[in-house]
């Protein structure tokens, strides 16, 4: 039995999984994202470390709240691969740290100029601007670094090496920060559709794939095939992350989402509503959940903790 699956009487091909002691992984939620924010106060500089102000935004942009959708994707995956939860805390926190990252540049004035950030003042505004730019170029590093260097993952060289490549490409200039340079200059056009789903996938959807796939990356036993299903699902779900954000931007309220109701539509932006309409937006959130789940019918796992994330991340107010 490989050394990374749990000791388990039926050798992580089980249909019941290790963790069903609790039926459902929204019963787990609660203690992944304890274990999350544990790791997380632990692998940033304190903010009595110079530069000081540095770290202390860069504390301030983490450890402020947030939903941990991406480091919950990463648990859930390793609990349907049966992986043990300690190989699993430096991609779930590397990805946290590259979303926080990602939140204070698309908060700066130069891109959504956004005041409000989980129901506190974004980090350029409680700092100033120098110091969000800063904070968020040391927090990509820092989740590098820690996959680099987090000792859980000591004796599995190729896992770690496949979770740097995975969450590298998801952030970069055809990820994540290329999604956003789109983003900028569709404000003021009306995108196709394709166009805008290809920008949805790479601002946010590459991002959430990675938080899946560097769980499958920590497997040494993952068939092919199966990877490739459990692709699928992050494929779907990453984009309908983005289009239910979307709907929220209108639907919610500023309280309720923590950060300014309706900055899409000030800053006229290319979204799901604004394209297609809210009707027809939101049946294509439905279409890609369904998407999601099916996805994960052919595996011979208990998927119930990412069909639960799929139900979260689809059906959430904020
Ligand atoms: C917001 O992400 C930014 C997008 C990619 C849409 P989240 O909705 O996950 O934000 P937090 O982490 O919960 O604050
Ligand atoms: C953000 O998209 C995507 C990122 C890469 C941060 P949004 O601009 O819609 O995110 P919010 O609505 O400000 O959280
Ligand atoms: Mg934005
Ligand atoms: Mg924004
Ligand atoms: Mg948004």
């Amino acid at each position: 039995m490989h050394p990374m699956l749990k000791n388990t009487a039926n050798n992580g091909q089980s249909t019941v999984h290790a963790n069903s002691d609790a039926s459902s992984f929204g019963q787990r939620v609660a203690h992944y994202r304890d274990r999350i924010d544990n790791c997380l106060v632990h692998v940033i500089p304190n903010e009595n470390t110079f530069p000081e102000h540095l770290h202390k935004a860069m504390r301030y942009s983490v450890l402020g709240g947030g939903k941990r959708v991406r480091p919950l994707l990463t648990y859930a995956c390793g609990e349907v691969l049966n992986l043990e939860p300690v190989l699993l805390d430096a991609p779930a926190a590397a990805v946290e740290l590259i979303h926080a990252f990602s939140l204070v540049h698309d908060d700066l004035p130069a891109m959504d100029d956004d005041a409000l950030r989980r129901g506190r003042a974004t980090t350029h505004v409680a700092f100033d601007e120098a110091t969000a730019i800063l904070a968020g170029d040391a927090l990509q590093a820092l989740a590098f670094d820690l996959l680099a260097s987090y000792p859980a993952l000591n004796d599995y060289p190729q896992s770690r090496i496949r979770m740097m490549h995975c969450l590298s490409s998801a952030a970069g200039s055809t990820g994540m920060t290329g999604g956003q340079a789109q983003d900028l200059m569709a404000e003021g056009k009306m995108l196709a559709p394709d166009e805008l789903q290809l920008m949805h996938e790479r601002k946010t959807g590459y991002l959430i794939q990675a938080a899946v796939m560097m769980a499958c990356d920590a497997s040494s036993t993952l068939e092919p095939e199966h990877r490739d299903s459990i692709h699928g699902y992050a494929d779907r779900i990453g984009l309908a992350f983005q289009v239910c954000d979307d709907i929220l931007d209108v639907e919610s309220s500023t309280k309720t989402l923590g950060k300014p109701q309706g900055s899409d539509i000030a800053a006229n932006k290319a979204t799901y509503p604004s394209v297609l309409g809210m009707s027809a937006a939101k049946a294509h959130l439905e279409q890609l959940y369904e998407a999601s789940i099916a996805a994960l019918d052919s595996l011979p796992f208990n998927t119930e903790p990412l069909r639960w994330m799929a139900d979260y991340i689809t059906r959430r107010n904020h």
